[in-house]
């Protein structure tokens, strides 16, 4: 594997890591201007990085193997294909946004699993932009970071994702999950102490690769852009549960039951939100499966293998289980008794193995801290 001076004979000027992340409960919530509860993974993208004086930004990832070279001067959105478009949108965004930023060598490494669901990609995208950060002694603040970071990736890669992954990367704490309101990114560290409780968060990918750039995402974007416009509202956030029954009753039948979604899953996450207030993270557990059945009934984002592990966790005696990020595969968490996680995930993957799934691939999620300079 090669080393950074190897890849670019000399030494790097420092190294960042920006981590992955499961989502507590709040799901398609973020970009109608909803809550989010996410933790960050211990799983981490990291980066080594020093300037160039000469405008080139060369990239090179453990995973990618190649070694990819681009002017900074001539980034434009959708020109630059595959992993290494994440870390040059960031650098264009920076640019667009007007900051005296310029080239760079970078040496990129993961075991944030990719395709799982955990946001490899924004992890990706913030540990470039942390880097890039102290680099150039930007002193954005992390939120700012984030912001720039969605833009990559909404104009730059072209996916049209909301803020929740790179917040989750950028601002998570150890021992804590974010609990943001995408409106105005106020965001408050809710303490999760799972150990302290006798539990545990079970992360299962189910393996089925999620993509979320296969349409059906912007399409389900779309739906709601336009259920909020029917109604006179700026976004479904500001849709109270109140006036929800009235407010189905004034939309076409298709956009009913993305709205209730949203709606509910809004007060879910309120929910959840209090119960870890109150010291009871066990309560979760019913949350967390309700939530999972109106992505599977009402969003539709569920599928066959997500569907499986939630009810073999739940089968396995799990407090709750869903689906977590933006869902056609990608994984599942599960929340459990310590002692009993074993048992769960052996479970799973044996209903998984019954039904002639792939195997699923198991971690446990203690939450973690975001992006961060490493040395
Ligand atoms: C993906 C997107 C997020 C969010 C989730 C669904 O992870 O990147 O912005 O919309 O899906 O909650």
């Amino acid at each position: 594997m090669s080393t950074f001076t190897e890849l670019y004979g000399r030494p790097a000027e420092g190294e960042w890591a920006a981590p992955g992340r499961v989502n507590l409960i709040g799901e398609h919530t973020d970009y109608n201007l909803g809550f989010v509860l996410p933790i960050a993974l211990p799983q981490t993208v990291r980066a080594q990085a020093a300037r160039r004086e000469d405008g080139l930004l060369r990239l090179w990832s453990a995973q990618g193997g190649e070694l990819v070279t681009l002017p900074v001067d001539g980034l434009a959105p959708g020109s630059v294909p595959g992993w290494a478009g994440y870390p040059a949108g960031v650098v264009w965004a920076l640019r667009e946004a007007g900051h005296p930023v310029g080239g760079a060598d970078l040496r990129l490494d993961s075991d944030v699993p990719s395709g799982a669901g955990l946001s490899s990609s924004a992890a990706l995208e913030c540990v470039v932009a942390a880097a890039y950060n102290d680099l150039y002694g930007l002193g954005l603040p992390a939120a700012e970071l984030a912001v720039l970071a969605q833009r990559a990736e909404n104009a730059f890669v072209g996916v049209p994702c909301g803020i929740m992954d790179q917040m989750a990367s950028m601002c998570c704490r150890p021992g804590a999950a974010l609990f943001l309101d995408s409106r105005d990114l106020t965001m408050r560290q809710v303490p999760v102490d799972l150990a302290d409780a006798g539990l545990a968060l079970l992360v299962l990918d189910t393996r089925v690769k999620h993509d979320l750039g296969d349409g059906a995402y912007a399409a389900l974007r779309a739906g709601c852009e336009r259920a909020a416009a029917l109604l006179g509202l700026p976004a479904l956030r500001s849709l109270q549960p109140s006036a929800l029954a009235d407010a189905l009753t004034r939309l076409p039948s298709e956009l009913v039951p993305l709205v209730r979604h949203v709606v509910t899953e809004n007060t879910r996450v309120e929910a959840a939100v209090a119960r870890m207030d109150a010291g009871d993270l066990a309560a979760l557990g019913p949350i967390l499966t309700a939530g999972h059945a109106s992505l599977r009934d009402d969003y539709r984002v569920s599928c066959p293998e997500t569907d499986l592990a939630v009810e073999a966790a739940l089968a396995a005696g799990a407090h709750g289980a869903r689906m977590t990020g933006g869902g056609f595969g990608g994984s599942v968490i599960a929340l459990v008794d310590a002692a009993a996680a074993e048992r769960v995930a052996a479970e799973v993957t044996a209903a998984f193995r019954d039904a002639g799934y792939a195997e699923p691939r198991t971690l446990t999620a203690v939450p973690a801290e975001g992006a961060r300079r490493l040395g």
